[in-house]
């Protein structure tokens, strides 16, 4: 459904994004992980029209997207969450999920429309009760749970989401977890999940992902991830924040 194959992205002299290849299918999660600077959101930026690789072809069921604007990539299928939680702070709760309709995969739909489509999505990750709400007043468990209902109301293939677990409790966390884990099995969406933290989606995902200085260093089931000797050379190797 999704096949990067051997993208690279430069800045300046830096190779932040060097030769990578993903694939991922339908309803599957995948861990994007890597101590800090390795890559994982150039590489999200990448895939999501925010850069023009250098190199590399990136296909979309089956249409090649890289170099497409951010919104046409939206259109057809890749919705995100920011690694800063973007949410219009002055606008409510229910505003917020209605711009993910707005500029989600369908065309031309209407305010009446987005605005069930964001209610649906409010009432799915729980914030249903706090629609008229500004966004400001939102702790960061809820503003978390907010990206993912302006993703989900763009009713997308693809929802990437870039360090949604950090400044979370552990409790919080495996909340989030699983409403992650219920947009796989309720809605099929695929999620392309960046961690920093190698733990917090240990559990949660079907393949794990390793970058280390722009390169993929390891690709594999989360067991085998966490015993795997260079990805545990990449993280010591590392000044963390
Ligand atoms: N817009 C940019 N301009 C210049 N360098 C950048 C830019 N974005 C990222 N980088 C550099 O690219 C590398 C990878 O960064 P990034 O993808 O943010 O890593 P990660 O998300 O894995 O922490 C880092 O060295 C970072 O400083
Ligand atoms: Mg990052």
């Amino acid at each position: 459904m999704l096949r990067v194959e051997g993208v690279t992205k430069k800045f300046g002299g830096l190779v932040a994004v060097d030769d990578v290849d993903v694939e991922i299918e339908k309803g599957e999660i995948v861990g994007l992980i890597g101590p800090n600077g390795a890559g994982k959101t150039t590489l999200f930026n990448v895939i999501s029209g925010v850069y023009t690789p250098e190199k590399g072809t990136i296909e979309l069921n089956g249409d090649p997207i890289a170099g497409h604007k951010p919104h046409e990539i939206a259109r057809k299928g890749i919705a995100r969450t920011f690694q800063t939680a973007r949410t219009f702070g002055e606008s409510s709760v229910l505003e917020n999920v209605i711009v993910g309709a707005i500029f989600g995969t369908s065309e031309n739909i209407d305010q009446e429309a987005a605005r069930d489509i964001a209610r649906t999505q409010l009432e799915f990750v729980g914030l249903d009760d706090r629609e008229g709400e500004e966004v400001s007043n939102l702790n960061i468990m809820d503003r978390k749970l907010l990206e993912l209902a302006r993703a989900l109301a763009a009713d997308p293939d693809f929802i990437f989401v870039d360090e949604i677990g950090s400044g979370l409790t552990p409790t919080e966390l495996d909340s989030l977890t699983q409403s992650l884990q219920q947009v796989r099995t309720d809605r099929n969406i695929s999620i392309l999940w960046i961690e920093h933290i190698m733990d917090a989606i240990m559990t949660a995902t079907d393949r794990i992902i390793v970058l280390n200085q722009g390169s993929k260093i390891a690709e594999d089931v989360p067991e085998s991830i966490r015993e795997n000797q260079k990805v545990q050379q990449a993280y010591l190797g590392v000044d963390d924040e």
